[in-house]
């Protein structure tokens, strides 16, 4: 009877899950803004309907979401812009924090020579100069068609609106409230005990962005916001000064570009390591068949898992700000160096990380984060993702100036060999100097098919930030997904120290991990962190648009 039972259920268990359609994402004709709020990307898609092109779209979808996202999005922090205009120009911009010109190597070390627990990560030493206003007004610079007044005024309204909590909202300040507490001051976030259905109105913050609005870019580096904020962070024990913020300029960099198979990938350059791990990790697997294999079946997660064991190694020895370090790179994403890589890969049994250190090669060259993807109706993307680390950053919050403050400067290798809060180790090569971008993992990326577009993608998730954009390309590209169905699916992560296989909670097939298991490798089922909230638009072959919005956030598709 109970055979017949067991029996009686595999069955309905396999019907039910052949009959289950794959969710498909927002399909529109012509324009797409995918970010972690509704707000944020109606805001974006207005300034389209404008007229406005993605890169207005880019500074309004930015700054919205300082207002309606306080988890991640900012004012206070900092990110990384991957673009292709419609004409085929791909470009990067780097708005990362720098390191204050007061910041010495070991600045989070007591005088034993160890880390100094938090400081790096709460309060204002863990503050790095804030890139974000600086880099929407460069992007506008170069790019915008519309009057940045034009493109601030609806954040501001909505700054003054306020923004309703949801019910993941509710959750992350419940969690996060002690430790604002910690880093001691008051923020609107704790004014009262918010619940989902809630308004919190932003007055402090539309105050700050109407002068942002009224003076420009120096308003926030020369203006009186600079003089406040720089106040405000050494009140509050803090190394960051009018200088700091008066030096700080947005860069433009030239992206990673590699190619999969029959695809053109477009990354971020360093001091992102999110390009060049990306393609290190993609140029090892090319070789092998993930599409026979099966999509999260044993062979694919051995093949990926041992090509990012191997680029998170080389993560953390060769890659830092680029102004700072060298680094190899053309070597870093070649094929030959991956083939070379993976010869002592089998599929008998993993490769341990303590025997992986980083590649050799030879120096012979010439020289709480979130996402959003815009494609417009002129058929330019631009892939962005900003942040201010941790959850709420370092959890100072300006009440004058209605914001949270990042804390960046644990991406830095506050001592070799020990790690920062994603678990990444760092050498020299990231160590902490004045004026230094700190390493990060975002990955902004467009993907090109036969010379046009095809997909734009990214997602925050500090070190598996990677992972989950590469996860989310394999699924449209070896796994025939369609944008949202790639997005839904369970991801695992790898990265080199710990050597552990991170795996989403029931996402997996119980056979499979039993069989990795067996194989030696050690899995870590704990739910945290989330691997990624990714946010990407698939370009169809009709030349719709599907987007795909994370399930894991409140995160939204709005376009026409
Ligand atoms: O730049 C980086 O790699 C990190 N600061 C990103 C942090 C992040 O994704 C947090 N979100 N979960």
């Amino acid at each position: 009877m109970r055979r017949l039972f067991l029996l009686f259920t595999i069955i309905s268990f396999t019907l039910f899950n052949c009959n289950k359609k794959p969710e498909i994402g927002l399909i529109t004709d012509k324009a797409m803004v995918v970010s972690a709020r509704e707000e944020a990307s109606k805001i974006g898609v207005e300034i389209l309907k404008k007229g406005g092109n993605a890169f207005d779209a880019m500074a309004a979808t930015e700054l919205a979401l300082a207002v309606a996202y306080p988890y991640a999005g900012n004012i206070g922090g900092g990110g990384f812009m991957v673009y292709r205009k419609n004409n085929g120009e791909i470009g990067a911009l780097d708005y990362r924090e720098k390191a204050p010109l007061a910041a010495t190597k070991d600045m989070y070390l007591d005088s034993l020579g160890n880390v100094i627990k938090g400081k790096s990560t709460i309060g204002a030493m863990a503050v790095g100069v804030p890139g974000t206003v600086a880099g929407v007004f460069e992007t506008h610079k170069r790019f915008g068609t519309l009057p940045m007044e034009e493109i601030i005024q609806p954040v501001i309204n909505l700054a003054l609106k306020g923004v309703i909590v949801t019910q993941k909202q509710q959750e992350r300040l419940e969690k996060h409230a002690p430790n604002f507490r910690k880093a001691n001051l008051e923020t609107i976030l704790l004014d009262n005990n918010w619940k989902k259905g809630d308004t919190i109105k932003y007055n402090a913050l539309a105050a700050t962005l109407t002068r942002i609005k009224e003076h420009g870019r120096d308003e926030f580096y020369k203006g009186e916001t600079a003089k406040v904020l720089a106040e405000f962070i050494q009140n509050n024990g803090g190394i960051i000064t009018v200088e700091d913020l008066a030096k700080y300029e947005a860069k433009w960099r030239t992206p990673v570009i590699f190619n999969y198979d029959d695809l053109k990938i477009i990354s971020m350059a360093p001091p992102s390591s999110g390009g060049v791990c990306l393609a290190e990790i993609m140029n090892a697997i090319e070789p092998y068949d993930l599409d026979k294999y099966g999509h999260n079946s044993l062979k694919s997660i051995q093949v990926i898992t041992e090509a990012e064991r191997r680029a998170y190694a080389d993560r953390s020895h060769f890659l830092g700000d680029p102004d700072f370090v060298e680094i190899p790179l053309n070597t870093l994403i070649s094929k030959e160096y991956a083939t070379s890589n993976m010869n002592n890969f089998s599929f008998e049994k993993p490769t341990s990380s303590s025997t992986i250190s980083h590649g050799n090669v030879s120096f012979s060259e010439s020289n709480e984060t979130t996402h959003y993807s815009i494609v417009d109706q002129f058929g330019n993307a631009v892939s962005v993702t900003t942040t201010i680390n941790g959850a709420y950053g370092s959890k100072l919050y300006c009440p004058e100036l209605g914001f949270f403050l990042n804390n960046e400067m644990d991406d830095f290798s506050s001592k070799p060999g020990t790690p920062n809060m994603f678990g990444l180790i760092g050498a020299e090569a990231n160590k902490i100097e004045p004026q230094k971008r700190m390493l990060s993992s975002m990955t902004p990326t467009i993907v090109e098919k036969d010379g046009k577009l095809f997909m734009v993608v990214g997602t925050p998730g500090g070190s598996t930030i990677i992972t989950s954009v590469l996860q989310t390309i394999l699924n449209v590209h070896e796994y025939n997904m369609g944008m949202q169905e790639a997005v839904n699916q369970p991801r695992f992560h790898h990265q080199w120290l710990p050597d552990n296989i991170k795996m989403e909670p029931k996402g997996f097939s119980k056979e499979v991990k039993g069989q990795l298991k067996v194989l030696g490798y050690v899995l870590d089922e704990t739910n945290s962190p989330v691997i990624g909230k990714v946010d990407a638009i698939l370009v169809l072959p009709d030349g719709k648009l599907e987007g795909g919005a994370d399930h894991r956030g409140d995160d939204t598709a709005v376009g026409f």
